[in-house]
């Protein structure tokens, strides 16, 4: 947890007062958004947050951050977490559920700054399975796509809520392993192609920056030293 911290801690830095901030979800964006709440605080800042789910829009408001909209605001900086970061930038996200609204915000960005701690850094993406958010009527046809594309998918379920996880948006979320993810962007587009698919988890090519929080301080993907 401590490198998630100094990690979150980190990315507040490169807020700069004026900014309108995408609000990732999990639990290093959670240092990210309380520590942007308490800057805003000692240095009056003028900064408005654009929440990516339920969970961050919950945290900006305790933490005293004003909220806005993308129907009014674009958005200077994002600022969010990842499940698999490899090193061509491409992710997969969505272990929080929340990958569609993630990615809306942090396409929408003009600068999209990736926090994770070391264990996220893959050479290939794959370990974790790729999340997709799906129609619920359209669980079982969505699987039965995804077969024929190698995957194994399997319905995420609740954990002290009984059946599936339900997203933000009222969908289901099939979590699909593939053996392995050679051509991420490729996969990324064949997924949202099957008819039923929201939107899944692989982010190719989007992300600008990936600061990782690591027992020699944060640094950037290469290697450079960001803070201790
Ligand atoms: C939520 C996400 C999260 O950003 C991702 O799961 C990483 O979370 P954490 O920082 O808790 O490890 O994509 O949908």
């Amino acid at each position: 947890m401590e490198l998630k911290k100094m990690t979150g801690y980190a990315a507040v830095e490169l807020v700069e007062d004026g900014n309108v901030v995408g609000l990732g979800t999990g639990s290093t964006t959670y240092y990210f958004i309380e520590k942007l709440g308490n800057r805003i605080k000692e240095e009056k800042m003028d900064i408005l947050g654009i929440p990516t789910s339920y969970q961050s829009f919950l945290l900006a408001n305790e933490s005293g951050i004003p909220i806005t909209t993308l129907e009014e605001h674009d958005i200077d900086i994002a600022v969010d977490g990842a499940d698999e970061v490899d090193g061509n930038l491409n992710l997969i996200k969505g272990g929080g559920a929340a990958h569609t609204m993630e990615k809306i915000v942090d396409y929408a960005a003009d600068r999209f700054i990736v926090v994770v701690d070391e264990s996220k850094i893959v050479d290939k993406l794959g370990k974790f399975p790729v999340p997709m958010e799906v129609i619920p009527q359209a669980c079982r046809t969505v699987s039965n796509h995804v077969k024929q594309l190698g995957g194994i998918p399997n319905l995420r379920m609740g954990k002290r809520k009984g059946g599936p996880v339900i997203t933000d948006n009222g969908n289901f979320v099939l979590d699909v392993k593939f053996e392995s993810i050679d051509a991420p962007a490729y996969l990324e587009k064949e997924l949202n192609f099957i008819p039923g698919v929201v939107e899944n988890g692989i982010f190719s090519g989007v992300a600008d920056e990936v600061i990782v929080g690591t027992s020699n301080g944060v640094k950037n993907l290469k290697n450079k030293l960001i803070a201790i």
